[in-house]
C-alpha cells in the first residue's frame, strides 16, 4: 500500500462548470477510486481559481463582489461534484483564508531569497485585451489575439527569476514524468530556450492576493493558482498531512496549460526547495462541433441534464469510454444516447437481466452448484482472467477507453454464450448443464461488476445488491438473487432533443443570473471628456466594401477595398473570425478616413472600418436606410 496524491486544476469560476472541466475531474475521481481498491491512500485535491480581472469583471455584470459571484459557482460546482460522486479530499478555494495566507509567505520567501524582485514591466500592450506582448510575439506591434495595434506601455512589477531555473528545469526533463511525450520537446523549442523572468504581480487590477508590503500589487493569478497544490496538502497549515502525501503522484491538466505545470511550477517548487511532482499528465480537449467549448461561443454543454435523464454512470462511461484521453474528440448528444444503448442498455443491462431472469425462472432465484466446465465455459472463463490482467495494464496507462473495452468485450462474449448455449432449451433437455451455464454467467459479471465499479460505481453496487452479495466477494452455488428494475432503460428517439432542451434552458437561466445588471439603470464609466471641436477632427464617412481578400499574413485579417466616395482605399480589418467574406462585399459600412496609414503585417491600411463589439461578438456598422458612398458621418 502506498501514498498517492493527486490533483486536477483549480477551475476559473468564472461560469458553471461545463462537460469540459468535468472530464478531469471524472478521470481523477475514477483513477482515485481504482487506486483505493488497489490498497492505495488516496489523496485528491480540486478546487476554484478565483482572483484576476476575468471574474471581477464577470462579477461586476452579475451585479455582485467577486466574492458573492464565485461562492455561487462554488455552491453549484461543489453540487455538480456530488451529483456525480466525486470524491475528492479537498476543495480549495484561492480565496480560502489559509490559502492566502501561505501564498503571501511563498512570495515573501522568495523574495528574502531574492528569487522574486520587483522592476519594471515593459512591453507591447493591447489596451482592450489588457495583455502584454513581446517583440518576438508581436514583431509588426500587432495584436496576434485581435488584430487591433498594440503600445508601448511600462508597468512596476515583481519579478520571479524564472530564467535562472532555466538549467534545472532541463535536467528535470532528463528523468520527468511528462504526458505527452512530445512536450518536453515543444516546451523546449518555444518557452525554455528563451527564458525570461516572469512578471507576477499586477497593479492594474485588485481582486487578488495582496503582495505583502507593497499592497497596490497583487499577486499574479498563475502563482497563487498554483500554490492551491501546496495549500491543498497542507503546506504551511498541517505539517502531518504534507509529509504523508507530498509531492503529487499525479497533476492531471488540459493540454493548453501543460506548459504552466513543466515550466513555471517545477521552478517555483525548486525555489522553494521543494520535490518536484512525480508525473504530469496532459489530456486533449472535448470539441463541440469542432470547437473547445466555450461560453463565449454559446455552444455549453453542462453535464447536469445528461445525469438527470441517462444517470451518472452513463455520463461517466461515455466520456472515458468514447475519448482518447491524450487527443481531442468531438462531443455529440447522439454518439452518447447511442453508445448509451448499444453498451450499456443492450450489453451490459440485457446480460445482467436475461441471467437473473432465467434463474429466477428455472431456480426459484438461488444460483445453482456448477458441474464440470465444458471448453466453452473454459473460453469465457479464461477471458475474465486475462481481460482483468488487460484491464489493470490499461488503466495504470490511463488507457480508460481501451480498458473499458476490455470489460465489455468480455460482455459481448457473455452475451453470445448465451444464444449459444441456448438456456432455455437446456431447461427442457438438461437442467444439469442449464445450472453450469448460469453459474458461468453470474460468476463473470460480478467479476465484470467488480473491475467496472470505479467507472460505473452505481452500476456495479445495483449488480452486487442483485446477487445479495458484498464488493468483492464472489458468487457461490445457493445464493438468493433478484432481477428487480433495469440498470438501464432504453433512451427513446427524441432523447437528444429532450437533453438538448434542458441544456438549453439551463444555458439561458445561468447567463441571466450573470448579465443581471444589464437590466439595471445605473452610470457606466466613460473615456475622458471630449469636445465638439475633437470629435469633428475625426473624418468618418460612409464607405462601400468593394471586395475582400484574406490577409496574407496575419490569420485574424482581412484586406478590404472600401470605395470612399470615388476614391478606393485598402483598409485591413481585424473582423475575420466573424464575417465571411460573401457577408462584407456590397455592405455600406462607417469608416475613419484620416486616420494615420499603419503597416499592418506587410499591408498598409488607409482607414478603419468602424464597429461594435460586446463579449460574444463583433459587428460593423452598417446603414439602416440606404445613403449615398462618401456621405460624412458626424
Ligand atoms: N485556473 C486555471 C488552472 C489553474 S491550475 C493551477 C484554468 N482553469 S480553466 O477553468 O480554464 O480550465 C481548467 C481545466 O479544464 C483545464 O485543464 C482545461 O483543459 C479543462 N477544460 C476546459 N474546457 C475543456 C474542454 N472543452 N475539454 C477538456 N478539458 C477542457 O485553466
Amino acid at each position: 500500500m502506498s501514498n498517492y496524491y493527486l490533483t486536477t486544476p483549480i477551475y476559473y469560476p468564472n461560469g458553471n462548470l461545463h462537460i469540459g472541466h468535468t472530464y478531469t475531474t471524472i478521470v481523477a475521481d475514477v483513477i482515485k477510486k481504482y487506486r483505493k481498491l488497489k490498497g492505495d491512500d488516496v489523496f485528491f485535491v480540486t478546487g476554484t481559481d478565483e482572483h484576476g480581472e476575468k471574474i471581477a469583471t464577470t462579477a461586476q455584470k452579475a451585479g455582485l463582489t467577486p466574492k458573492e459571484f464565485t461562492d455561487g459557482i462554488v455552491d453549484s460546482s461543489k453540487k455538480l461534484w456530488e451529483m456525480l460522486g466525486i470524491d475528492y479530499d479537498v476543495f480549495r478555494r484561492t480565496t480560502d483564508e489559509e490559502h492566502m495566507k501561505v501564498v503571501q509567505d511563498i512570495f515573501k520567501k522568495l523574495v528574502d531569497k531574492g528569487d522574486i524582485y520587483k522592476s519594471t514591466y515593459k512591453g507591447l500592450y493591447c489596451v482592450p485585451d489588457e495583455a502584454f506582448f513581446t517583440e518576438t510575439q508581436a514583431p509588426d506591434h500587432i495584436c496576434p489575439d485581435c488584430g487591433r495595434e498594440l503600445v508601448e506601455r511600462e508597468e512596476e512589477s515583481y519579478f520571479f527569476r524564472l530564467s535562472k531555473y532555466k538549467d534545472a528545469i532541463l535536467k528535470w526533463y532528463e528523468v520527468a514524468d511528462i504526458e505527452p511525450k512530445s512536450a518536453k520537446e515543444e516546451m523546449k523549442n518555444n518557452f525554455i530556450n528563451d527564458l525570461v523572468d516572469l512578471s507576477v504581480s499586477r497593479t492594474s487590477i485588485d481582486w487578488g492576493i495582496p503582495v505583502p508590503g507593497d499592497e497596490k500589487h497583487v499577486i499574479y493569478v498563475w502563482i497563487d493558482a498554483l500554490s492551491c497544490y501546496l495549500t491543498g496538502v497542507g503546506y504551511g497549515i498541517d505539517d502531518e498531512l504534507f509529509k504523508k502525501f507530498y509531492p503529487a503522484d499525479l497533476h492531471l491538466v488540459g493540454k493548453e496549460i501543460l506548459r504552466f505545470h513543466t515550466v513555471i511550477w517545477p521552478a517555483l517548487l525548486m525555489a522553494l526547495d521543494l520535490p518536484l511532482p512525480k508525473k504530469v499528465v496532459a489530456h486533449g480537449w472535448i470539441l463541440f462541433d469542432g470547437d473547445k467549448m466555450s461560453k463565449s461561443k454559446g455552444n455549453v454543454y453542462y453535464p447536469e441534464p445528461i445525469i438527470d435523464t441517462l444517470g451518472r454512470d452513463a455520463l461517466k462511461y461515455f466520456i472515458l469510454r468514447e475519448f482518447s484521453f491524450g487527443s481531442d474528440g468531438n462531443f455529440t448528444l447522439d454518439k452518447l444516447i447511442s453508445r448509451y444503448n448499444s453498451d450499456l442498455v443492450n450489453d451490459l443491462g440485457n446480460l445482467v437481466s436475461r441471467t437473473l431472469a432465467m434463474i429466477e425462472k428455472y431456480f426459484e432465484g438461488f444460483l445453482p452448484s456448477p458441474n464440470e466446465f465444458s471448453a466453452l465455459d473454459k473460453e469465457l472463463l479464461d477471458m475474465i482472467k486475462e481481460g482483468e490482467e488487460k484491464f489493470y495494464n490499461n488503466m495504470d496507462n490511463m488507457k480508460f477507453n481501451f480498458a473499458l473495452e476490455e470489460l465489455f468485450a468480455i460482455i459481448r462474449r457473455a452475451n453470445r454464450y448465451i444464444d449459444e448455449t441456448e438456456p432455455w432449451v437446456l431447461a427442457k433437455s438438461d437442467v444439469e448443464r442449464l445450472k453450469t451455464v448460469l453459474y458461468v454467467l453470474s460468476h463473470t459479471i460480478v467479476e465484470v461488476a467488480r473491475l467496472i465499479s470505479p467507472v460505473l460505481e452505481d452500476t456495479s453496487k445495483a449488480i452486487y445488491e442483485k446477487f445479495g452479495l458484498n464488493y468483492g466477494e464472489k458468487v457461490r452455488a445457493g445464493l438468493q438473487v433478484t432481477k428487480g428494475t433495469n440498470l438501464f432503460n432504453r433512451a427513446e428517439d427524441d432523447m437528444a432533443e429532450k437533453i438538448a432542451k434542458l441544456n438549453d434552458e439551463l444555458f439561458i437561466s445561468r447567463q441571466k443570473k450573470i448579465n443581471k445588471e444589464e437590466n439595471v439603470d445605473k452610470k457606466i464609466a466613460t473615456k475622458p471628456e471630449v469636445t465638439i471641436d475633437d470629435f469633428s477632427k475625426l473624418d468618418l464617412r460612409i464607405g462601400e466594401i468593394k471586395s475582400v481578400e484574406v490577409h496574407p499574413n496575419a490569420n485574424k485579417l482581412y484586406v478590404l477595398k472600401v470605395d470612399i466616395g470615388g476614391e478606393i482605399r485598402t483598409i485591413v480589418s481585424g473582423i475575420r473570425d466573424y464575417y465571411d467574406i460573401e457577408d462584407l462585399v456590397g455592405k455600406k459600412i462607417a469608416v475613419i478616413v484620416n486616420l494615420k496609414p499603419v503597416n499592418l503585417r506587410g499591408v498598409e491600411s488607409n482607414g478603419m472600418i468602424l464597429a461594435a463589439e460586446d463579449d460574444n461578438s463583433i459587428s460593423a456598422l452598417v446603414l439602416d436606410r440606404d445613403l449615398k458612398t462618401g456621405s460624412g458621418i458626424r
